[in-house]
């Protein structure tokens, strides 16, 4: 708690919402006034000393973010945010479409990593394929069946937003990939709490949020395997790219840099090294434990259900009531400076394949303590106290 200005500003908030985005570290903080204090210029073009000093400073930014996804650094380009990454990939990736062509995708997507395939299928007359979520395990369904010569991409997400599940995607990746698809995989609510190795994972882009990782919004690496690399055009085009530009072409520079053009947002990559940085000198054990406390003790109220989501799941634990709205909790329990999310959690599909109204998130951050999750039972049977028709 004492590493996060934000809960010495408000030290009664009890923050349940990390998986939307994570506060920051003070040490975070700091290098971001030194990156403005110190090193700022804009990157690549500057024949001057601040202008290399920031992109020293962006550089080794992409090698400490490299190191954090198992990847080497000249395979992974600094994207904005995990949606506009999967968006750009969607709109760019190397594929003669045919109609009827497919995309596999699992039911528990994010919004973005559906609608570009949405728009892109719509565009091509291609066919969306869909994942099933086991409603026991919370696991992944079976997928064998779902992948086929017109497989063109599988698309898939490491870990849950809804339930925190964290999916075993390694052998439909690695199947997909051997019939030729390309694999594409969102590690947004997962960065923060599974390692990754993306060289072991079967994948040819993995894209996470730096801010989901006690980073700052602005800031999505983005991991490409070098078949990708070779063939992916540059996703977006203008300064800090060209090699030779004609009145009617241009011509790139090679590596990752070039899906980088325009002024990058340094300062979030450098943000989001120092956090990962950080990041990895933390202690999770306590987090998972609280988890499983959370988990335990919702269970015990049979006024609640608490969506499945299996034993190695990331912090995030989602719960319904049929007696209250899932909105109605959450303003409950906001009135109490609790900060939890309520809805569909921009995964509408989700709640629908398993037939579900809107339902609470409570995600948990390294900030949170035992205290925190026996203050929102005490709050949640308070509210059930006070409201229920029992
Ligand atoms: C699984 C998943 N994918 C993608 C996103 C989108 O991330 P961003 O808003 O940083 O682009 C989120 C955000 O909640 C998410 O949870």
């Amino acid at each position: 708690m004492s590493q996060f200005a934000i809960f010495r500003h408000y030290p009664d908030l009890i923050y349940l919402d990390s998986a939307a985005t994570c506060h920051v570290p003070d040490v975070v903080l700091e290098a971001v006034q030194h990156y403005y204090q110190q090193l700022h210029g804009n990157v690549h073009r500057g024949s001057h000393r601040l202008g290399r000093l920031a992109t020293q400073a962006l550089e080794q930014a992409r090698e400490q973010l490299a190191i954090f996804m198992g990847a080497p650094a000249a395979q992974v380009t600094l994207q904005a945010s995990t949606t506009a990454a999967l968006n750009q990939l969607a709109d760019h990736l190397p594929v003669t479409w045919q109609a009827g062509d497919e995309i596999v995708l699992s039911w528990a997507e994010h919004h973005a990593n559906i609608l570009p395939w949405q728009r892109l299928a719509q565009r091509y007359q291609l066919q969306l394929k869909y994942i099933e979520i086991d409603p026991v395990t919370g696991a992944l369904g079976a997928w064998e069946h779902l992948l086929s010569e017109r497989t063109k991409v599988v698309s898939v997400s490491l870990a849950s937003n809804v339930t925190g599940a964290v999916f075993a995607v390694q052998p439909l990746l690695q199947r997909a990939q051997q019939l030729g698809a390309w694999t594409i995989v969102d590690a947004a609510q997962a960065a923060a709490h599974v390692p990754l190795r993306v060289t072991e994972l079967g994948c040819d882009a993995l894209v996470l949020s730096a801010h989901k990782a006690y980073g700052m919004t602005g800031c999505a690496p983005l991991y490409l395997s070098e078949r990708l690399l070779a063939q992916l055009p540059p996703m977006v085009v203008g300064g800090g790219i060209v090699e030779q530009v004609s009145p009617l072409s241009a011509s790139f520079i090679d590596g990752v840099q070039r899906f980088e053009a325009g002024s990058p947002n340094t300062v979030a990559i450098v943000a989001a090294a120092t956090a990962v940085q950080w990041l990895t000198t933390q202690d999770f054990t306590q987090l998972q434990q609280l988890r499983s406390l959370l988990v335990h003790e919702l269970q015990q109220r049979p006024w609640l259900t608490v969506l499945p989501s299996g034993e190695n799941a990331t912090p995030t634990v989602a719960f319904y009531s049929t007696e209250f709205h899932a909105q109605d909790i959450a303003i409950w329990l906001d009135q109490h400076d609790i900060a939890v999310r309520a809805g569909h959690h921009c995964a509408q599909l989700f709640l629908q394949h398993w037939q579900l109204p809107a339902v609470v998130r409570v995600s948990l951050g390294i900030y949170n303590t035992e205290a925190h999750i026996q203050r929102l039972l005490q709050t949640l049977d308070a509210g059930w106290a006070l409201f229920s028709s029992d």
